[in-house]
């Protein structure tokens, strides 16, 4: 049973991360650690503790980490997630209250606290693992292991012509991690979920179909590019409505940069990867980040074959299957949504 510690910057592909990890039985969710990214880091953290309580999970744990990067200024995109964060959703005000302890503290203490028990997963910039493993180099070591959604390998960037957002927004956050991986055995390094193969993870109104149906929805909840932007769904399942209204949102954001009506789910994809319900390949590389140059800030770059003379210190994911993941997703995620009828 994965026991998942899990940092993000929900956004709407976080939150259809989060509502499958929570939809999942066979994974425990030890906490939620969130930073700055698609939004400010309190917005996050009022995300997720509104999603855990649509869920009926309420309890788990939501601490705030950094709300910057580590040198440069934050940059959030309310265009892509939304002035919220979760498009056109809009959630009730938790009852639970944000966590008294740091996002960075709980890593630590976490990981201190169950010592090769805890996967990690981080879905937004690497800010708060970053200062984590600063406070405690030992930390990797500690992991069972980790999961990273971010970077693009060879590949477009989606936020510079060749860097990636999670990635972009802190990119000395991702060099103190990837460096801090160094030489560490094989098994414990990093696994990463970039580009190259989550945009392969394209969700379309179809989908979106299959989830109101799995769910036991009172009518069919369709998603059209025809609909008036902003449309708003009249599912009588609260987490189909939010889902639908929330990935809305991103859709329109896709179609507006000529990728489709779709939407790619970065972060679910890493998430069944965490919850280790993907068939994926990997290819073990040296990875490296561009921190300095104004051209080519954020950029993630991986040898694969030793120029460099260092050891590896990741495994990113080549290959995986996307018709296999959405069925995890959906299946699960249609399971909860049905048990909150
Ligand atoms: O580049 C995609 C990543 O950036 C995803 O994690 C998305 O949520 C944003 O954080
Ligand atoms: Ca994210």
């Amino acid at each position: 049973m994965p026991n998942i510690l899990l940092d993000v910057d929900t956004g709407i592909d976080d939150a259809l991360a989060l509502v499958y990890l929570l939809a999942n039985p066979e994974v425990e969710i030890v906490g939620i650690t969130c930073t700055a990214g698609n939004v400010e880091a309190a917005q996050v953290a009022r995300n997720n503790l509104a999603l855990l309580e649509l869920c009926g999970r309420a309890g788990i744990e939501v601490a705030v980490g950094a709300e910057v990067p580590l040198q440069i200024p934050l940059q959030t995109t309310e265009e892509t997630h939304g002035p919220q964060g979760i498009g056109y959703a809009e959630l009730p005000p938790a009852r639970q209250q944000i966590s008294d302890r740091h996002g960075v503290r709980a890593w630590v203490e976490e990981v201190r606290r169950r010592p090769g028990e805890i996967t990690g997963l981080i879905t937004g910039p690497l800010t708060n693992f970053a200062l984590a493993v600063k406070l405690d180099p030992e930390l990797p070591r500690l992991l069972k292991g980790l999961v990273i959604m971010g970077g693009a390998f060879n590949y477009p960037g989606n936020t510079t012509p060749t860097a990636e957002w999670n990635i972009s927004v802190d990119p000395h956050a991702a060099k103190v991690v990837f460096d801090a991986y160094q030489g560490l055995p094989e098994d414990l390094l990093p696994v990463v979920c970039a580009l190259e193969t989550t945009e392969r993870i394209e969700m379309t109104p179809a989908h979106i179909r299959r989830l109101g149906e799995l769910a036991g929805a009172g009518r069919p909840e369709i998603i059209s590019p025809e609909d008036p932007s902003g449309l708003r769904s009249t599912s009588d399942n609260p987490l189909v409505a939010c889902l639908s209204d929330a990935i809305r949102f991103y859709m329109e954001f896709h179609r507006e940069y000529d990728q489709g009506f779709l939407a790619h789910m970065h972060d679910p994809f890493a998430a069944t990867v965490a919850a280790g319900a993907a068939s994926i390949g990997t290819r073990l590389a040296t990875v490296d980040v561009e921190t300095s140059s104004p051209l080519t800030i954020g950029t993630t770059v991986a040898d694969f074959t030793g120029m460099w003379k260092k050891p590896p210190n990741a495994k990113i994911v080549s290959a995986n299957d996307p018709s296999a993941c959405f069925e995890e997703i959906l299946t699960r995620v249609g399971s909860l949504a049905r048990s909150l009828r």
